[in-house]
């Protein structure tokens, strides 16, 4: 796991485009290809629309395959929706080789088993799906991707993509399990802002118990990358 704090979430997000660029580079030359997850809420954004500001000829977009950690029971064009965001700040000016849309506006179980079976179809494989790059944030109440404190999905082991009731929410969410992203060949946490400073706590210093912080799940192989700024770390004893 390493830790990297910077002054700002633009400083965070333009040093978070640098990773991006460097495994999608690393990916296609060993694999032919990139499949990354990206991250919804508001926290991307920034970094998302410097990759569509600066990256246009660095990275060779039509060999990036784009999938969704989780996505809002809303329609594609619905303000909530996850790939509206992204598609708004990067996926509709660079020329991707294919968005793997999460369908929100399917009931919620059928959505989860569809994308399910695009990750089969997609990777060719019945073992645990490899992304190359997995993007996440957490919510103040250490929530990553839509797998919330206290919800059935964190424990789920046998599945890939999961409909998650979110009672706190008063709603459903579609979310990657956490095999998934622990199969991943890089995780990044993206995370900024102050109210995210105790949950950040908990999950790097504290013994976070991973019902109440589900990102303390989170142990890819090498472990995750977190990306702060210095406000989501302030209480972090040692600033690293
Ligand atoms: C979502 C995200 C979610 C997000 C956190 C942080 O669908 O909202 O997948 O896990 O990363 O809630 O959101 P902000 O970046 O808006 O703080």
């Amino acid at each position: 796991m390493s830790v990297h704090v910077y002054s700002s979430q633009e400083e965070l997000s333009a040093a978070a485009a640098r990773e991006f660029a460097a495994r999608a580079e690393e990916a296609i030359e060993e694999r032919g290809r990139f499949a990354v997850v990206l991250a919804g809420g508001s926290t991307p954004e920034t970094m998302y629309a410097i990759l569509a500001r600066d990256y246009m000829d660095r990275i060779d977009w039509n060999r990036v395959y784009v999938f969704f950690g989780d996505e809002r029971s809303v329609p594609p064009h619905h303000e909530d929706s996850n790939h509206k965001m992204a598609s708004e700040v990067l996926l509709d000016h660079v020329p991707v080789a294919n968005v793997h849309r999460m369908r929100g506006e399917l009931p919620p179980e059928e959505a989860a088993e569809a994308y399910e079976e695009e990750l089969r179809t997609f990777f060719r494989t019945e073992d645990v799906p490899r992304f190359d790059l997995i993007l996440l944030g957490i919510g103040a109440d250490g929530h990553t991707a839509s797998l919330f404190p206290e919800t059935s999905a964190i424990e789920v082991d046998d599945r890939w993509v999961v409909a998650n009731p979110v009672l706190r929410l008063d709603t459903t969410r579609i979310t990657l399990t956490v095999p998934v992203i622990n199969a991943a060949r890089a995780v990044v946490f993206l995370v900024a802002g102050e109210d995210k400073a105790e949950a950040l706590k908990e999950i790097l210093e504290g013994d976070a118990d991973p019902r109440a912080y589900p990102a303390a799940l989170i142990h890819p192989p090498g472990g995750p990358q977190w990306f702060l700024d210095q406000s989501a770390a302030s209480l972090l004893r040692e600033l690293q």
